[in-house]
């Protein structure tokens, strides 16, 4: 294994694709959809390409990890820009050796670099709390109907608490996939069958 991690380009699209397809095949419902969100983000204002990292084995893509702008609005409609990371994927194959952690070290620094306040994610927290994220409570942040929960979690880039963010997080509406657009854009890939799998109900 010999494992580079660079930026994003054009050419690599549709493998991209096709591996993040793969990831996350069967894992969260039968079949997936995170494959047409990176489709659809990329094409929307609010894609970050400078923090689209991907891993290679040599030239082979094994892995990914996406930001977005989003924002948090406060009670009084003032809006604060935030990043919204995800999808985040490793090949099956490749998962388990560190890839993963490697593009959300890289990434984070990066973003960091790059101004940005905050990171709003919706995962794991065994996982993403060894990278600083807490849950988004902690912060006076909710979902955009006013929840929190273990799997809604920030990362703060300001060293300041978030300097005063705090209200509703809303995430670009490239996230929001309708079955109809999903069976569409899946058929123009490789046939694949789907599962009812157990990790579909942790
Ligand atoms: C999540 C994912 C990107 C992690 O990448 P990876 O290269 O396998 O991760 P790493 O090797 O850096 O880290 C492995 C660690 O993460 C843990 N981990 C991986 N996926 C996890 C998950 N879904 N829930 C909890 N922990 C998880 C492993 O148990 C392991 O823990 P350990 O270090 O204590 O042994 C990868 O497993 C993946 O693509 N999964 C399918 C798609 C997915 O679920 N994406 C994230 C959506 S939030």
């Amino acid at each position: 294994m010999n494992i580079s991690i660079r930026t994003e380009l054009e050419s690599d699209y549709r493998e991209v694709e096709n591996m993040v397809r793969e990831a996350f095949w069967d894992v969260y419902k039968p079949g997936s959809s995170e494959h047409l969100i990176l489709h659809k983000l990329r094409k929307s204002p609010a894609f970050v390409p400078e923090l689209h990292l991907i891993a290679c084995d040599d030239r082979k893509i094994v892995g990914n990890i996406a930001y977005s702008k989003a924002y948090v609005m406060n009670p009084h409609d003032v809006r604060f820009e935030v990043l919204c990371m995800g999808p985040i994927s490793v090949l099956p194959e490749y998962q388990g050796k560190g890839i993963g952690s490697l593009l959300l070290r890289k990434s984070i620094e990066k973003a960091r670099q790059l101004g940005y306040r905050a990171v709003v994610i919706f995962g794991h927290p065994g996982y993403y709390g060894r990278f600083g994220f807490r849950n988004a409570e902690v912060f006076h942040i909710t979902t955009s109907d006013g929840h929190n929960f273990d799997a809604f979690m920030v990362l703060d880039l300001s060293g300041n608490r978030l300097a005063g963010i705090e209200g509703r997080f809303f995430a670009d509406p490239a996230f929001d996939v309708d079955a109809g657009e999903l069976d569409e854009f899946d058929a123009s890939f490789p046939w694949k069958e789907k599962h009812v799998t157990d990790t579909q109900f942790k």
